[in-house]
């Protein structure tokens, strides 16, 4: 799945860039056409045209400026790509959490971009876009309930004596709702509303001897949910994994150490050379 999605995004690359393409030159299999066509051939044709570019470059000018109008490998805000845009933790319901975020992303940046075009089929290829990002969503979070238990991410389980507390610390208006009433959506914990954290945090001297309140779970079933998960995690990772050393190349211990002649792992080379010779 990872690897069918990841390809249909570079696909998606590919109808991005034709789009632009279309849109600042006129496609033409001729190289004349295309030359005459082109941005700059385009700044040669008069002084309206001139200026023309000139405001392209104003409203556009990464593009025009540092690039005479050729590829450049930066995001929409014209910073240059780097490794820090990869996002993995190792953990796959971390990984698939962040997928489901980039294509929320994606997805919007597709309806905004929609707002600033006329054309009928750049909002087209828009809409597909657009749509493509929605079923990725649905994809990754599929994958995401196919992980069980999947939170909290990871292995180890959190403190139950903080994991259902809310604090207010507005100043005025309080404002009530499922993220501080009721039950927590995950552990179905009962939220502790804690309206005085101040008061809370003395009496409980500095959060030190904070009680148990509104949950089932106690120190020592977070402990033994702890072992049993990492135990579960490993049995998969190890299930997963072939029998035998792993490998890369046929190994040859001739190449390394002393063969049955005596002969160094270099002369065992050489006179295997001449023999085949
Ligand atoms: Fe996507």
């Amino acid at each position: 799945m990872l690897m069918d999605i990841a390809t249909e995004e570079f696909s998606h690359l590919e109808i991005v860039g034709a789009t632009i393409q279309m849109l600042l030159t006129g496609v033409n299999s001729e190289l004349k056409n295309t030359a005459d066509e082109s941005d700059l051939t385009k700044m040669l044709d008069g002084k309206a045209a001139k200026e023309d570019y000139i405001h392209q470059a104003m409203i556009n000018p990464h593009f025009f400026l540092l690039s005479g109008g050729g590829p450049t490998v930066t995001d929409s805000q014209g910073i240059p790509w780097t490794g820090a845009f990869v996002n993995v933790m190792g953990d796959l319901t971390v990984d698939f959490r962040s997928n489901i975020g980039a294509e929320t992303r994606a997805k919007m940046v597709y309806e905004n971009l929609m707002a600033f075009t006329d054309d009928p089929l750049v909002k087209e290829s828009l809409r597909f876009l657009m749509t493509r990002e929605v079923a990725h969503f649905q994809m990754f979070e599929a994958a995401l309930e196919s992980i069980q238990p999947n939170f909290p991410p990871g292995i180890l389980q959190s403190d139950p004596r903080y994991s259902n507390k809310y604090f207010n610390m507005s100043n005025g208006t309080e404002f009530r709702g499922p993220w501080n009433e009721g039950q927590s959506p995950e552990f179905g914990e009962e939220w502790q509303y804690i309206e005085e954290p101040f008061k809370h945090v003395l009496e409980t001297d500095g959060l030190l001897n904070e009680e148990l309140e509104g949950t089932e779970r106690t120190e020592e079933i977070v402990q033994q949910n702890n072992k049993s998960l990492s135990e579960l995690r490993r049995a998969e990772i190890e299930s997963a994994n072939t029998d035998g050393i792993m490998q890369w190349h046929e190994f040859n211990p001739a190449l390394v150490a002393e063969n049955e002649d005596g002969e160094s792992p270099k002369k065992a080379t050489k006179s295997k050379r001449k023999k085949a010779s």
